[in-house]
C-alpha cells in the first residue's frame, strides 16, 4: 500500500521516480496532491540513496493543471490565507536534480509544474500551455516568469494571452524542452538520464544545479562569484580528489558523495 494516496513512487538504484496518479482528474493538481508531491519531494531530497529524481503523469496527461473544481468558488482572501503557490518555492528549492518526463497534457499548473524541473524530456503527444486564460486568469505558479525565460517574450506572450497549446515539437524549437521521444520511451529516456546524472559525483551535480539556478535571479556578476566559490568549495570534497587522480592513473572514479 502506498503512503501516498495520490502517487506512485518507485525506485531504481539511485533514481526514484515519482508518478502523480489522479487519473480521473487528469492529474489535476489539487491541495490534497501537491501537499503530498512536496512531502514526496523533499523526503527523497534528504535521501542519501536518491541522487536524482524523474516526475512523470500518465500518458494522457503529465497533469492538467491546478484543480480547477477547487478553486472555482474560492474568494480572493481565500486563495490568499489558502497559499497555496508556497508550496511550489518547497519545489524550487530541492537540491537534487529533478528530470520531468511529459507525456500527454501538461497545461497550466502542470506546465508550471514541468518548468520547475531542471531537464524535461517529452513524449512526442506532450500538449503544452498555459490556457488559464481561458477560465478568466492567468498563470500563478510560475508560469509568467519561467515560460517567458525559457521561450522568449514573443511565444510566452503568444500562449498567455490566447491559451493555446504548443506540441512537442514546437516546444522542442523554442528550447522548453530537453528532447522528444516517441510516447513508448518518454519515462525510460527521462530514468536513462536521471542514472547517467546518479553516475556523476553528487556534491558536484548539487553546486552546479545551484549555480544555473541562481543565474535566473542575480546579475551576471554575482552569478559568476557564486559559480567561482562553488567551484572552489569543491576543492573541499573527497570526490574532486579522487575524480582527477582517477583522471591520472587512468581508472574509473569512486564517489562517496563527499
Ligand atoms: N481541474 C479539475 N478537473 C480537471 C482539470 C482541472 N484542471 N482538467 C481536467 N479535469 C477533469 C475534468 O473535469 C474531467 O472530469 P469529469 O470526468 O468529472 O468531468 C476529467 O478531468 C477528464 O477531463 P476532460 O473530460 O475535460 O478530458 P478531455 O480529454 O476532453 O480534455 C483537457 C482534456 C483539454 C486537458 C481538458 O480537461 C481541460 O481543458 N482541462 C483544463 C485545463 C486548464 O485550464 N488548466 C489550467 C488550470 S488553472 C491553473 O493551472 C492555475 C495555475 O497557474 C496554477
Amino acid at each position: 500500500m502506498s503512503e501516498y494516496k495520490n502517487l506512485l513512487v518507485t525506485q531504481d538504484g539511485f533514481v526514484a521516480t515519482v508518478q502523480l496518479n489522479r487519473p480521473k482528474a487528469l492529474n489535476a493538481l489539487n491541495l490534497e496532491l501537491m501537499t503530498e508531491l512536496v512531502d514526496c519531494l523533499e523526503a527523497r531530497d534528504q535521501d542519501v540513496d536518491v541522487r536524482a529524481i524523474v516526475l512523470t503523469g500518465s500518458e494522457k496527461a503529465f497533469a492538467a493543471g491546478a484543480d480547477i473544481k477547487e478553486m472555482a468558488d474560492a474568494t480572493a482572501i481565500e486563495m490568499l490565507t489558502r497559499d497555496q503557490f508556497t508550496r511550489w518555492d518547497r519545489i524550487r528549492k530541492l537540491k537534487k536534480p529533478l528530470i520531468a518526463a511529459v507525456s500527454g497534457f501538461a497545461l497550466g499548473g502542470g506546465c508550471e509544474l514541468m518548468m520547475h524541473c531542471d531537464i524535461i524530456i517529452a513524449s512526442e503527444t506532450a500538449r503544452i500551455g498555459q490556457p488559464e486564460i481561458l477560465i478568466g486568469v492567468m498563470p500563478g505558479a510560475g508560469g509568467t516568469q519561467r515560460l517567458t525565460r525559457a521561450v522568449g517574450k514573443a511565444l510566452a506572450m503568444e500562449m498567455v494571452l490566447t491559451g493555446r497549446h504548443i506540441t512537442a515539437e514546437e516546444a522542442l524549437k523554442a528550447g522548453l524542452v530537453n528532447r522528444v521521444v516517441p510516447q513508448e520511451f518518454y519515462l525510460e529516456e527521462a530514468q536513462r538520464i536521471a542514472r547517467e546524472i546518479a553516475e556523476q559525483p553528487p556534491v558536484a551535480v548539487r553546486l552546479a544545479k545551484e549555480a544555473i539556478l541562481k543565474s535566473f535571479d542575480t546579475t551576471i556578476e554575482t552569478g559568476l562569484e557564486y559559480e567561482r566559490k562553488n567551484f572552489y568549495l569543491l576543492f573541499a570534497s573527497h570526490d574532486m580528489r579522487e575524480g582527477m587522480n582517477a583522471f591520472i592513473e587512468k581508472r574509473k572514479a569512486e564517489w562517496k558523495g563527499k
